[in-house]
């Protein structure tokens, strides 16, 4: 707890975006280092719909190292999290001994204390690791003063965080080194690079919580001779090809890569043993409708891609946007008093025509999906420079915390947010 000495509480706090692969990091080579198997690419969505932020603050008066995510006191001692606060305080320390002896940033003695919130519910089951380590080594590099490559950091937290410290087009080398250090993050292109690309995230309600990535990947790479195949003989030149689409903003290329390499992942999960399952029934219809969508305007407009869950993440061009999400409200009528069915950038509502309805010929899932999140390419981390923005308060600890209740309530929320101060 802190003590006397308050006046000295050095408080930085920065966001980090959430990225989803086109071609897919699933395998490792080195659990400790977090080396996979095979290079991924993936595209930064925007902040301004998903992102954390994380504030740290540093204090001679700490007595430990703290962290809070999502209002809620969290166990620091978690490898990975102690493996990104040892690499950014060793770059400290190698940087102030190679040409910044006379540096006043914080002491490297000092204890941080981190509290990290995610602008989206992690009810929705998106992917927030990759955002929250990203967020964590940043704003940590910031806290400090450690600049340049942070990605190969930000990797030891969880795999794709490391795409997460750049905005736009990024892909993640693998590298070959042991050691891990040419395993890097980088950007293909940036966010202004193919403005008119959008982002629909369907979010699938779902009944139970999937297996988490880190375990099902190792159990893939145990038993799946489809992802050993998968790596050594289909990713390199997918990524080669997929490179190229992205540069010359080729959306059909860029489509049909994308949701090759979906299938792909999702059949090395088929081909684990035991099995694993991320699809539901709804994904499996937005993947129908997708192709008749397709099939039906004689072109690749809409793209698929899935994670480790259930949600579809759909890619299109803007002026494809209201037709598309017309498609899904038919397909997947949400519930009357549900609140907006879509959030985000703004999408003006048309209607279906019959012959979409005819040739998509499916039969509605109705509440199969919760709500679209709509977005787009967006940049990468940054430092939010309102000090009223920071998350803990003058004596370093959170200014919001939540309360648990003992019962679960119908909407599926189980705490209060509390105002400390
Ligand atoms: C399916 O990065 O969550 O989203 O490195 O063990 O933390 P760890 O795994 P994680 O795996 C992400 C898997 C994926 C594909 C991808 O993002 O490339």
């Amino acid at each position: 707890m802190p003590d006397d000495n308050m006046e000295n509480v050095h408080m930085v706090t920065c966001t980090a975006p959430v990225n989803i692969a086109v071609v897919k990091y699933w395998g490792k080579r080195d659990e400790d280092l977090i080396l996979p198997i095979n290079s991924s690419l993936s595209v930064t969505l925007h902040q301004d719909q998903l992102k954390t932020t994380t504030t740290v603050s540093t204090s001679k008066s700490f007595r430990e190292d703290r962290l809070w995510l999502n209002g809620k006191e969290e166990d620091i001692s978690q490898p990975r999290l102690q493996s990104c606060l040892r690499e950014i305080r060793r770059l400290a320390r190698k940087r102030r001994n190679d040409d910044d002896p006379d540096s006043d940033s914080t002491s490297l003695s000092h204890k941080v204390h981190i509290c990290s919130i995610n602008n989206f519910p992690t009810a929705a089951g998106l992917a927030s690791s990759a955002a929250g380590f990203a967020c964590l080594v940043y704003t940590l590099a910031q806290a400090f003063g450690v600049e340049g490559e942070l990605s190969a950091v930000a990797r030891q937290g969880s795999g794709s965080a490391c795409r997460s410290m750049y905005g736009g087009f990024v892909q993640w080398i693998m590298g070959q080194q042991l050691d891990g250090k040419d395993s890097l993050a980088q950007q293909v292109e940036p966010e202004t690079h193919w403005p008119e690309l959008r982002i629909l995230v369907l979010v699938v309600s779902a009944e139970r919580k999937p297996v988490g990535s880190t375990s099902g990947m190792q159990t893939s790479v145990q038993t799946s001779c489809l992802l050993k195949h998968r790596a050594e003989s289909v990713v390199p030149g997918r990524m080669v090809a997929m490179i190229d689409a992205v540069r010359r903003k080729d959306f059909t290329a860029f489509a049909e890569l994308t949701m090759k390499d979906s299938n792909q992942f999702h059949a090395t999960c088929l081909d684990t043993y035991p099995p694993i399952f991320y699809l539901n029934s709804v994904s499996h219809q937005v993947i129908n409708m997708v192709h008749r969508y397709n099939q039906h305007y004689g072109e690749t407009r809409v793209a698929y891609t899935f994670d480790a869950g259930p949600n579809a993440v759909i890619f299109t061009l803007q002026q494809h946007v209201p037709d598309f999400t017309q498609a899904v409200r038919h397909f997947f009528p949400p519930e009357t008093n549900g609140g907006e069915f879509v959030k985000g950038l703004p999408v003006p509502q048309t209607d279906i025509s019959a012959e979409l309805k005819q040739a998509i010929g499916l039969e509605p899932m109705p509440t199969g999906i919760s709500y679209i999140i709509s977005t787009k390419a967006g940049p990468g981390p940054c430092v939010v420079k309102d000090p009223t923005q920071h998350l803990l308060g003058p004596i370093g600890l959170p200014k919001y915390t939540v309360r648990h209740h003992a019962q679960e309530g119908a909407n599926g929320v189980n705490h209060k947010i509390v105002a400390n101060m």
